[in-house]
């Protein structure tokens, strides 16, 4: 379905997540008719630049990003006339804001979204520029991309910052996580379904685990990766997503608010891991030369050619949350660079029978699992114990339910940007982050930072292409349990 007509300005035009993500994302969006013939994809940054030479970036990203076979000719060149490029300099005394305004005058009464791909450092003078120049029309959104702080101060800041021009229902923060497919999946499977909900909760759930692995190690984003580190990097926002959709209650309805409220409850109600605790329910580390994807890769701090940094590629770390649905649960949490694979799952494991009525003969019973593959190859799989078929007795084995989006739907699966920039322009916000949702997240994050830089020897080293330090191991084995088998 069409959307109505917008004017998307990305700032931060010649940056690596508009040429990788954003561009592809808009022609995947235009290929699909949903976006009407006056839109205008209006790119802007620093560097001076003619229409015709942003549309042939946009080209290129196209070429690069988007298969061939994706590429009709027609398409591509009706979706490089809405390309247009006005260079912005927001902290140059000529700044451009005057052309940029000039260019938006044609379609005022449009929807209009800024989407500030840009380091935050830059988030408060493109926002005044904005307001300062008559900019924002009611029809107005503006797009935030993370990091959102490094920490709730100054989180609070930027988000302070957004906040003089743009009231709270025009800002969209985007956690890219919530426009994947399979993360959407997850409130289909939790909320569409009679078979979860009951079972859903602490008298039947013995643990649930998060995993999301990265064989890619930091290359040339190491200098933003050093200011960060996992635990800001991802823990913070997508796992801590993640966590919440596995966690909240029911909202009344798939609307904006109602899930954000919910989400919030439970950042709220996750145990705080503050000075010594974090000692044993978190384990840090970065990785030292190894192999991945058959060939030698060098450490972390040989691609950052800063042998001091304490900064961390991996983080495990045991979360608990503090209410009447989940006490006593552990939530296992795991991501790191230079892991063996590209994996994201969640594993939820429910709690074993009472009692087995097959004996010694039948085998060891395991327990039932449910692991949403959230990427490669997503998908869904139900761990039961089945009989073993011949005549020999009754052998039990653990074996899955199987279902793949691929095989199952035969259809592409969308990039969550191409999800998220159209509900930006439905004025739709349910799959972005409210400032309560950030901030409280922050609140959680901000004492294990500390805690960790009080204890600076606390940092592990691990080989790239391994599952990190032999400790992450052992925080989960402590409590009785394993990583889940099929990632090893
Ligand atoms: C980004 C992080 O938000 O997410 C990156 O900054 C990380 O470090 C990326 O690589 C992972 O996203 P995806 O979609 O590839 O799982």
């Amino acid at each position: 379905i069409a959307v109505d007509p917008f004017d998307l300005i990305v700032f931060g035009a010649t940056g690596d997540l508009a040429y990788r993500k954003l561009l592809p994302a808009l022609y995947h969006r235009h290929r699909d008719g949903q976006i009407p013939d006056v839109s205008r994809i209006i790119g802007c940054s620093r560097r001076p630049m003619t229409d015709e030479a942003y549309r042939k970036t946009t080209l290129d990203a196209l070429e690069k990003f988007v298969p061939q076979h994706e590429r009709e000719p027609e398409l591509v060149e009706s979706f490089l006339k809405r390309v247009f490029y006005v260079p912005v300099d927001a902290t140059a005394e000529k700044s451009g804001w005057a052309d940029l305004a000039k260019v938006l005058k044609e379609g005022k009464d449009r929807i209009r979204a800024f989407y500030l791909a840009v380091s935050p450092d830059l988030f408060g003078v493109l926002c005044e520029g904005i307001g300062a120049h008559g900019l924002v029309t009611p029809e107005t959104r503006v797009i935030v991309e993370k990091p959102i702080g490094k920490s709730l101060e100054s989180a609070t800041v930027l988000n302070d910052t957004v906040g003089k021009v743009f009231k709270e229902s025009q800002i969209y923060r985007i956690d890219h996580y919530l426009g994947k497919e399979t993360v959407q999946n997850l409130m289909a499977l939790r909320f569409a379904n009679a078979l979860f909900e009951p079972l859903w909760n602490a008298a039947h759930i013995d643990h649930v685990q998060i995993t999301v692995a990265e064989a890619l190690g930091v290359e040339s984003r190491a200098g933003y990766y050093d200011t960060a580190g996992a635990l800001r990097d991802m823990v913070q926002n997508h796992i801590l997503q993640l966590l919440c959709l596995v966690a909240m209650e029911p909202p009344s309805q798939f609307e904006a608010d109602a899930m954000r409220d919910e989400k919030l409850k439970v950042l709220r109600a996750l145990k705080p891991i503050t000075g010594a605790t974090a000692d044993h329910v978190t384990v840090r580390g970065q990785y030292r030369a190894g192999a991945s994807a058959g060939g030698p890769v060098p450490g972390y701090l040989e691609e950052l050619g800063n042998p001091q940094s304490q900064t961390e590629t991996f983080v495990a770390l045991k979360a608990e949350i503090e209410n009447w649905r989940w006490a006593g649960v552990p939530f296992y949490i795991r991501t790191g660079k230079r892991l063996p694979t590209r994996l994201s799952e969640i594993v939820v494991s429910f709690k074993t029978i009472p009692h087995s009525i097959f004996g010694d003969a039948a085998g060891q019973l395991a327990s039932n699992q449910l692991v949403m593959r959230l990427q490669p190859d997503e998908g869904v799989r139900l761990w039961l114990m089945i009989k073993d078929p011949g005549p020999g007795g009754m052998r039990l084995r653990h074996v899955p339910l199987d279902m793949s989006f691929a095989q199952t739907f035969k259809v592409r699966s969308p990039e969550a940007y191409e999800r998220l920039i159209m509900d930006v322009i439905r004025g739709n916000a349910t799959l972005f982050m409210r400032r309560d949702e950030v901030e409280a997240a922050w609140r959680w994050v901000d004492p294990i930072l500390e805690s960790w830089s009080a204890a600076r020897e606390g940092l592990k080293p691990y080989t790239a292409g391994t599952w990190g330090p032999s400790a992450s191991i052992a925080l989960i084995e402590r409590d009785g349990r394993t990583w889940h088998e099929e990632l090893e």
